[in-house]
């Protein structure tokens, strides 16, 4: 009897962390893709006349959101569905680009690059609050749940770190060219970038020190999307959509080309 119980517990587990791992979400120009690691199947989630650069995910009420680079706002949808109905959440100010959900407190964080500005607001869009503290070019933000630490990208000036209501900043890496991607390896405590014109892959610690270079992207534009995934670590090279190994030396792998370039990245 227990051993059998067992073995059904592990098939269930088993089966819903491989299905977990399955998928990875990305943006073009005019497109959300849906990609399958297992098949390499990708499909077409939505067409739009709008550029994109980040995405987030909340989990408990299953909505993918993301800003309109130049539409100002902040979209929603069901993910998984069927039948996707993009949802306006509210309207921004001017070029929201980078975008993070707190699902431990419900709230949406966004950067304004136009109003030089971080915005935060409820998961339904009531509650704007915007932080006092002018910052220039914020292009990326990350947050560590965890240690209730941000991280965001000032895109040509360097990574900051930052407490959640943004009194206590540090600027952790110096940037003297522009990066609009970065995301954080929570399990590894490190932090990914890559530079924009010259298509380094970057790494440091969480506190800002043994920068490394990981790769080069072979690409000098459109170096836009990067994304820590466990032992891997998926980025946008142009219109390419890449996958590299964490462990030093991996060589990376191309899992998608399109016409268009890899604007942002979301996966599980
Ligand atoms: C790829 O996706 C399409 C559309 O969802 C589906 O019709 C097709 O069977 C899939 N192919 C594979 C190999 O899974
Ligand atoms: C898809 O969702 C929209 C909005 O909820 C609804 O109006 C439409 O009928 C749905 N379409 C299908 C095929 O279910
Ligand atoms: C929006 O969310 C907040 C916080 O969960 C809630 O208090 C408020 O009633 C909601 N408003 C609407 C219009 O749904
Ligand atoms: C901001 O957060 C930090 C760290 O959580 C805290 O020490 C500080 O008192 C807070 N400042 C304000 C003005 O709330």
């Amino acid at each position: 009897m227990g051993v059998s119980f067992l073995f059904i517990s592990c098939l269930a587990y088993c089966f819903t962390s491989i299905s977990f791992q399955q998928k990875v979400l990305f943006t073009t120009k005019f497109t959300i893709m849906e990609l399958d690691f297992k098949t390499s199947n990708s499909t077409l989630l939505v067409r739009q006349n709008a550029e994109m650069f980040s995405m987030d995910y909340d989990y408990k009420n299953k909505f993918i959101y993301f800003p309109r680079y130049h539409h100002n706002d902040i979209m929603r949808f069901t993910y998984p569905s069927t039948n996707i109905t993009l949802e306006t959440v509210l309207k921004t100010g001017t070029n929201p680009s980078g975008l993070a959900i707190d699902s431990k407190f419900d709230h949406i964080y966004w950067t304004e690059i136009g109003t030089s500005s971080i915005v935060r607001c409820n998961l339904n869009g009531t509650y704007r609050y915007t932080f006092p503290e002018t910052i220039r070019n914020p292009f990326v933000i990350r947050l560590d749940l965890a240690n209730r630490l941000i991280y965001y990208v000032e895109r040509r000036d360097g990574i900051i770190k930052s407490s959640f209501n943004l009194s206590e900043k540090l600027k952790i890496v110096t940037l003297n060219e522009r990066v609009d991607c970065m995301d954080l390896d929570i399990d590894e405590e490190r932090l990914y970038w890559i530079t924009y014109d010259k298509g380094e892959l970057k790494s440091a610690s969480s506190r800002g020190n043994d920068v490394q270079q990981v790769i080069s992207t072979n690409s000098n534009i459109n170096n836009y999307a990067l994304r820590v995934h466990r032992s891997y670590i998926l980025y946008g090279s142009d219109t390419k959509l890449m996958k590299l190994n964490k462990k030093p030396g991996s060589i990376p792998t191309e899992l998608y080309n399109d016409k268009n370039a890899i604007n942002s990245i979301y996966v599980d």
